[in-house]
C-alpha cells in the first residue's frame, strides 16, 4: 500500500464546489447548460457541481486519454469514448479533474470549438500551472495544486484510489 498524505480535505473539497457552483449557476442565469464530463477523473466532480447548479442541466461524457498507466504521459491524445449528443447551439461547459500539461483539454477544446457550440467553457477542479506546456483558457478552477502526483476524488494512480473522498498526495 502506498502512504497517500490529504492535501485538500473532503469539507474543503465541499465547500469550494459549493462556491463554484453558486459561481456558475449566477453566470449562466436564465440559460441551460451542458456538462460534457471527461472520463473517468472528472465524473466525481461534475456529479458534486451538477448538484449544486440551480440551472437547468444536461450531461453527457467523453473520455479521452493521453496517459497510460503511468505517472508520464505518452504524449498521444486519443478519444476513447465520443459524445451521445450533438453539442451544436449548446451552452456546453467541459468539466476535468486536472489540468496538467494541458494537452488533453487544448486538443479537445478545439475539437468541440468545431462542432459548432453556442458557448464553450472549460471548469477543472484542480489546476497544475507549473506543468503547463499547452495553452488552455480554463473559466473555472477548484484549486491550484503544486506539481506532485496527485490522486483522489477521481483521480488514479494506476486506476487506483479514484474513490478516496478528499485529494491526496502519494508519499514515495
Ligand atoms: P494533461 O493533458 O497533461 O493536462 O493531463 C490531463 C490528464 O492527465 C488529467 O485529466 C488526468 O487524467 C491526468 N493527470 C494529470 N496529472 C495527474 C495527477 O497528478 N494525478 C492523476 N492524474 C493526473
Ligand atoms: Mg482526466
Amino acid at each position: 500500500m502506498d502512504e497517500i498524505k490529504v492535501l485538500i480535505s473532503e469539507e474543503e473539497l465541499d465547500k469550494r464546489i459549493r462556491e463554484l457552483g453558486a459561481q456558475i449557476s449566477k453566470d449562466f442565469s436564465g440559460k441551460k447548460l451542458h456538462l460534457i464530463s471527461v472520463l473517468k477523473g472528472g465524473v466525481f466532480f461534475t456529479c458534486e457541481l451538477a448538484k449544486r447548479i440551480t440551472v437547468p442541466v444536461t450531461i453527457d461524457f467523453m473520455s479521452v486519454s493521453s496517459y497510460g498507466n503511468a505517472k508520464d504521459s505518452s504524449g498521444i491524445v486519443k478519444i476513447v469514448k465520443d459524445l451521445d449528443e450533438s453539442i451544436m447551439g449548446k451552452n456546453v461547459m467541459v468539466i476535468e479533474d486536472i489540468i496538467d500539461s494541458g494537452r488533453t483539454l487544448s486538443y479537445l477544446m478545439d475539437l468541440l470549438k468545431t462542432r459548432e457550440p453556442y458557448s464553450l467553457t472549460l471548469c477543472t477542479l484542480l489546476d497544475k500551472p507549473s506543468r503547463r506546456t499547452h495553452n488552455v483558457h480554463v473559466d473555472y478552477t477548484g484549486f491550484e495544486v503544486p506539481d506532485e502526483f496527485i490522486v483522489g476524488y477521481g483521480l488514479d494512480y494506476a486506476q487506483k484510489y479514484r474513490n478516496l473522498p478528499y485529494i491526496g498526495v502519494i508519499e514515495s
